[in-house]
């Protein structure tokens, strides 16, 4: 088959990789791509939110199946746009990928069909919610409705820090139209945990949890990300909670989906909280994780085209999908100044010493200038150890990430250490 991946990120390049190794697979393409991605996929120079370029392109091209990585273009329908133009487009249509596109759109989803989440209000008026706000136990979450690359969300543990979260998402415009509209909700405590599921409308099939790093420095400090880190499994929280987190939450949100007139079809990917009156969500993405997919997706033993061809038909419930027992840790390389403004083109180096230790180094922002391969994005690399367990994934992982430079570089020191410290 030939394939169009669209993206250009890390989660993009561990999905050509993974389906580079599918002997089915004639051509993989991916739009736009990075550096890395074109080890092992054709680029093309077309941007993820032109929908009508990408769309003749897959027509010429004679693509069987497009990939869409990114949320962006999920919420604003590309995958309609694919299906308009007779291609098969795997991921959500618009209207289901509006669980993760408007917050609002997922809260009073989970309300309605009683499913675990904090408790919460929702408000386009800045005066009603800065009321309201004043009322709630301190720590409090102010969230923005729409799409904001992951920055959309504060914890915040004083009400001033609130109160000025409220004021440059309502009043500000720090996020666009993405803050116009708000959710005000209650303070969970407890580890988090991600399962990110295949779903084709009714059957959900859940891939092998994995935890992130969100906050840019160690300890969980300072301003959130798109994610620092990850890693799977997840030895230190025990079984029966992911079969609780499937049967409660994601198996009740598919169905619920597909009452509401929205099938999903595509990766739901379920952000939860193992919180002592049990798994609640923290959020849900329409997408596969990134820095997830990089953990998971090394662990996947199953022709990962043969599940996504099997979602494409509505027939998940006949597929056995098969996981390794390793272990995988990925540390992400991030650019000075991310997540805030960040610097471009810093000659990146290291790269094969990383690969011959053994690592997988899925590229994330880079491009290539000259021949040289450079920094182009927040998250630059994505470097991923693998290992019999957690302990020996991660040492490799750090040891790979040791042999990568480029001016500014930050990473996390302490990725995979909650696992660790729980004493597995
Ligand atoms: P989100 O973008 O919704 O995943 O939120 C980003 C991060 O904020 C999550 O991964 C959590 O660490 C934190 N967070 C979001 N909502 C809550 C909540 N209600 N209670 C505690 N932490 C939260
Ligand atoms: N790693 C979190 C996300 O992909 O949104």
């Amino acid at each position: 088959m030939r394939i169009l991946i669209i993206g250009g990120g890390g989660r993009e390049h561990a999905i050509a990789w993974s389906l580079a190794k599918s002997a089915k697979v004639e051509k993989l393409y991916c739009a736009p791509g990075n550096a890395g991605i074109a080890e092992v996929a054709e680029c093309v120079p077309i941007a993820v939110d032109k929908f009508a370029e990408l769309a003749d392109f897959a027509k010429e091209a004679a693509v069987d199946l497009v990939f869409v990585g990114p949320d962006d273009p999920l919420a604003a329908g590309i995958v309609d746009v694919f299906e308009a133009a007779g291609i098969p487009a795997f991921g959500p249509d618009k209207k289901a990928a509006e669980i993760e596109g408007s917050k609002i759109f997922m809260k009073n989803l989970l309300r309605k069909y009683n499913i675990p989440t904090a408790r919460y209000e929702c408000f386009t008026d800045f005066e009603q919610a800065l009321a309201y706000l004043r009322q709630q136990p301190l720590p409090v979450v102010v969230k923005a409705d729409g799409l904001a690359a992951g920055k959309g969300v504060t914890v915040a543990s004083t009400l001033e820090e609130a109160e000025e979260a409220l004021r440059g998402m309502m009043l500000g415009g720090v996020f666009g139209a993405s803050g116009s509209q708000v959710v005000i909700e209650e303070f969970m405590t407890g580890q988090e945990m991600s399962i990110l599921a295949f779903v084709d409308g009714e059957t959900v099939r859940a891939m092998v949890p994995a935890q992130d790093h969100k906050p840019i420095f160690d300890g969980d400090l300072g301003p959130n990300t798109g994610g620092m880190g990850t890693y799977s499994p997840l030895p230190h929280v025990d079984p029966s909670l992911v079969e609780e987190a499937l049967r409660t939450i994601i198996e009740p949100t598919a169905r619920a989906m597909v009452s509401e007139g929205r099938p999903f079809r595509g990766v739901l990917f379920a952000g939860l909280m193992l919180t002592p009156e049990g798994v609640k969500t923290v959020e849900f993405n329409a997408r596969m994780g990134d820095p997830e997919t990089q953990v998971v997706l090394p662990r996947l033993q199953t022709d990962l085209l043969d599940i996504v061809l099997a979602a494409m038909d509505g027939t998940l419930d006949g597929i056995e999908i098969s996981w390794s027992d390793e272990a995988a840790v990925c540390v992400i390389a991030a650019s000075e100044g991310y997540p805030g403004t960040y610097p471009k083109g810093r000659a990146i180096s290291g790269l094969e010493e990383a690969k011959a230790a053994g690592a997988l180094v899925f590229h994330a922002g880079t491009a290539l200038q000259d021949g040289e391969t450079v920094t182009s994005g927040g998250r630059v690399l994505g470097i991923v150890g693998r290992g019999r367990d957690i302990a020996e994934a991660r040492s490799r992982a750090y040891e790979a990430a040791a042999a990568v430079s480029f001016e500014g570089m930050q990473l996390r020191s302490d990725i995979a250490m909650k696992a660790l410290q729980a004493g597995k």
